[in-house]
């Protein structure tokens, strides 16, 4: 079946994120009101949309694809959950609203981000459009499992939390941006690739040097916009990465330079496309959204 058109895509990404939450009423209904909370509050969406643009790109069944892009959101509003706890950025807005510790309890945070990783697996090990090709659901299990754990994501994390207050140099700056934000990023391209075990290798590289740079990219400009936006556009704290003493490239390198980082890294992921032609323009809007945004 044809990849639906790009504009029906948001509303996809919703639905199947509605579909993968319990109800609020299932008990432990504060949990999975919490759950609900932390995933249904908005969100630009990046990663989901990264998925399935990948898949457009490639020509890979929307079908197949709403549930990797529903585990990739999954994981990331978990994240968010957890990277606003106290014991981590301490923060108290999340998506123009109280976070989940805020709203709830700390402990209902905590948990709540834990099941919303479970759910995650879940969703991907549940998939039945991927049924009858188990090895395209192994190798996507395998990769979400590495982006988010320890060598990914959490590692990036850990990265983060150690730099507070430290000058650290730019090949450690790279590492934590490549980890605690770049390793989801580049999997949702992975998984969309996942799922067609058919393709080129050489695609498959292009495909993930996009990743790699547009990955970083989007943490580079992440930390400008802690200088240069405002609580109200950001939906979060403004200023909150000075005031914790963040390792962040405006910190180590300075404002202009980080932009011009950003910028470099866009044309570079662009510059990995071109094998791909006018299927890629997907993927372009994206990085150009990624870039430039104000939010
Ligand atoms: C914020 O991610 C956290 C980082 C990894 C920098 P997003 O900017 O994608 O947050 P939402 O999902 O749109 O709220
Ligand atoms: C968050 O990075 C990365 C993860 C949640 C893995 P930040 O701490 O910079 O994200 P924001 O700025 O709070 O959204
Ligand atoms: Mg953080
Ligand atoms: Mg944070
Ligand atoms: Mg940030």
């Amino acid at each position: 079946m044809a990849h639906d058109a790009s504009s029906d895509i948001p509303a996809r990404i919703e639905a199947a994120l509605e579909r993968a939450l319990p109800a609020a009423a299932t008990e432990p209904a504060r949990l999975h009101e919490a759950m609900r909370y932390a995933v249904l509050g908005g969100g630009k969406r990046i990663r989901p949309r990264l998925v399935h643009a990948t898949g457009q790109t490639l020509g890979v069944a929307a079908e197949q694809l709403d549930a990797p892009a529903t585990a990739v959101e999954l994981i990331h509003a978990y994240s968010l959950v957890h990277d606003d706890l106290p014991a981590m950025d301490d923060d108290a807005l999340r998506r123009g609203a109280p976070t989940v510790h805020i709203a709830y309890d700390e402990a209902t945070a905590i948990l709540a981000g834990d099941a919303l990783q479970s759910l995650a697996f879940e969703i991907l090990a549940a998939d039945t459009s991927v049924a009858e090709r188990p090895a395209i659901g192994a190798a996507r299990t395998h990769t979400l499992a590495l982006a988010c754990g320890s060598r990914g994501m959490v590692g990036g994390q850990v990265l983060d939390m150690a730099s507070e207050g430290q000058t650290i140099d730019q090949a450690t700056l790279e590492r934590l941006h490549r980890h605690k934000t770049g390793a989801l990023l580049r999997a949702c391209v992975r998984l969309a690739a996942d799922t067609q075990p058919s393709l080129a290798s050489d695609r498959r590289e292009a495909l993930d040097h996009f990743a790699e740079h547009i990955g970083l990219a989007f943490q580079v400009r992440d930390d400008v916009l802690d200088i240069e936006s405002d609580t109200q556009t950001l939906g979060k704290t403004q200023g909150a990465d000075i005031a914790h003493a963040k390792a962040t490239y405006p910190a180590l390198l300075g404002l202009d330079a980080a932009r011009d980082y950003a910028n470099r890294l866009y044309e570079q992921a662009l510059a990995a496309l071109a094998p791909f032609g006018d299927d890629a323009d997907p993927l372009r809007a994206i990085a150009a959204e990624i870039v430039k945004r104000d939010h």
